[in-house]
């Protein structure tokens, strides 16, 4: 299959605004939240889970979205092949893929006839991912919520990686608030603008109520390598008793958390994803030992001190929590 150009992603997905909302990891986002994205004109992503849980939330993603074509975000260091089947079953339109640039994923998913973008921070992870056979690229601005690879604002970002990507589309991830930051991202050249706090404060997001109303009230974010245990990369977070413990005298944290992060690498490759979300429910504040696993509806509420609550900088912007259906109609530029 061949990469829809810049101007051809839109039209060829068939969609009413040019937003896709960002694959967020865990169970938040799942089908309730990809499906009413993409049945209200969005591309909706479902996040990485385990295999099982992720090929049930595509297949259901895609019931919802009514014949409208449903995204996929996963992982690099903890794709197994049965994440690329899933995929193929449920015949994504996309996969995104975050956290490494593996020529390996890129070339099994391709030849699986599967859309493939990486995400990348710079125009020399642009060049590369690019020279592995991605199809396109997101990029990600330093201000985007969640797991980081973005180093410059998406605005002073994006030209430089527009220079190398050739005809390849760019999607522009970070700070994507309102139709007025899609608009913008737009005439600078991105293919299309992503969001992904905005989705993480809708009602269909799986994330746990009482993170949601912590990231409505947020004046502030950090930008931090406390909740590396498992995956050391660098997050940005709203502040919560583990930071406000473990991040008063360097925001990235102590050094034995980040060591133990490194330490610990080649584990959480070797775990399924979910031991992750279950090692939540043994995280102390006054330990500084945090998987990267966030807290989710359901969960006890005081697991929203034990967990990294990401969110990007438009915390400071956005004051609700609102159906997807109208998140995307809020983000669709006139
Ligand atoms: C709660 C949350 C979870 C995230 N999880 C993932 C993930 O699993 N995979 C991924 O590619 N990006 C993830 N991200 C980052 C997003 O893909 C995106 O880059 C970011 O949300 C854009 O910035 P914004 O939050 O300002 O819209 C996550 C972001 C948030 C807020």
């Amino acid at each position: 299959m061949t990469a829809p150009g810049a101007d051809g992603f839109v039209d060829r997905f068939g969609l009413e605004c040019p937003v896709v909302q960002a694959g967020m990891g865990g169970g938040v986002a799942g089908d309730a939240l990809a499906g009413a994205v993409s049945a209200a004109g969005g591309l909706g992503t479902v996040g990485m889970m385990a295999p099982r849980v992720f090929s049930e939330a595509l297949r259901k993603a895609s019931r919802r979205a009514a014949g409208r074509p449903v995204a996929a975000n996963l992982l690099v260091p903890f794709i197994r092949q049965a994440h690329v089947d899933a995929c193929v079953e449920a015949n994504v339109a996309l996969v995104v893929l975050h956290g490494g640039i593996s020529p390996r994923w890129i070339a099994r998913l391709r030849r699986r006839g599967l859309t493939v973008f990486v995400t990348v921070g710079t125009p020399e992870e642009a060049i590369r991912g690019l020279a592995c056979g991605a199809d396109g690229l997101v990029l990600q601005g330093s201000e985007a919520g969640g797991h980081l690879l973005g180093v410059e604002p998406i605005e002073r970002a994006l030209p430089g990686v527009l220079d190398v990507a050739g005809d390849a589309p760019v999607l522009a991830a970070g700070g994507v608030a309102d139709a007025q930051d899609v608009r913008r991202l737009l005439d600078m050249g991105a293919t299309a603008a992503v969001a992904g706090t905005r989705f993480l404060l809708t009602e269909e997001s799986a994330a746990h109520p009482e993170y949601k109303r912590r990231v409505v009230g947020a004046e502030r974010t950090l930008l931090t390598l406390l909740f590396g245990l498992g995956w050391p990369l660098r997050h940005r977070v709203i502040p919560s008793a583990a930071t406000e413990r473990w991040c008063v005298h360097s925001e990235l944290g102590p050094r034995i958390g980040r060591v133990s992060g490194r330490l610990s690498a080649p584990l959480g490759r070797l775990a399924p994803l979910d031991a992750m979300g279950r090692l939540v429910a043994l995280q102390r504040p006054g330990l500084p030992f945090f998987t990267p696993a966030l807290p989710l509806a359901g969960m006890p509420e005081n697991t929203v001190d034990r967990a990294a609550l990401y969110a990007g900088e438009t915390t400071r912007r956005l004051h609700d929590v609102i159906p997807a259906a109208q998140a995307v109609a809020r983000l669709t530029p006139t």
